[in-house]
């Protein structure tokens, strides 16, 4: 059975496959391990009892939380696993009642595209050339967050 729950230093080689499977750009192990130890960043997996196949990591900043990575392989989309870890997100926005999740998106990238808009993210903001790899724009996504 596939569960959330924190990320912790164990996960990072498998949270490392992923981003290689998943972005032209990966972060690497190192980057990883740097962030799991700032008080302000805060990552979760969705994992069984032997591997990760999703993380969600995101840092609490003024303007609300701003999601830094997303992502599921592709064995395991569209079942829903994207969707429990910005639930689980939420949960933690309401406890710390901020205003809004924040993101930066490809424009290139459609089904990340849908997959927050259907999660009532709407564009804010776009950023011309913003991925090195292909020169593409990146479009600033939020979703307010009604006060507690
Ligand atoms: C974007 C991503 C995280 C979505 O993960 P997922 O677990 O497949 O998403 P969910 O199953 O929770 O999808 C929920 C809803 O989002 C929308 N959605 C998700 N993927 C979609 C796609 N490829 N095309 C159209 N709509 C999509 C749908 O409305 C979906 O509901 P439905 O399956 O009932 O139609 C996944 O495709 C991924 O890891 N992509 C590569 C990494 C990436 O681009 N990350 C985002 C960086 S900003």
């Amino acid at each position: 059975m596939i569960r959330i729950r924190p990320m912790v230093p164990d996960d990072i080689p498998d949270i490392v496959n992923i981003e290689k499977a998943c972005f032209p750009d990966p972060w690497n192990a190192l980057l990883f391990y740097i962030e799991l130890r700032h008080p302000d960043v805060h990552s979760l997996v969705a994992a069984d009892r032997k591997k990760c196949c999703a993380y969600l990591i995101f840092r609490k900043e003024e303007k609300g939380l701003h999601i830094l990575n997303l992502a599921v392989i592709e064995s395991h989309r569209r079942r829903g696993i994207a969707g429990k870890l910005l639930r689980r997100m939420l949960h933690y926005a309401k406890r710390v009642s901020a205003p809004a999740l924040i993101l930066e998106v490809s424009e290139n990238n459609t089904a990340a595209r849908a997959f927050y808009t259907a999660k009532g993210f709407e564009v804010y903001g776009r950023e011309a050339g913003y991925y090195e790899h292909d020169a593409s724009d990146a479009l600033r996504m939020m979703k307010k967050l009604e006060k507690m």
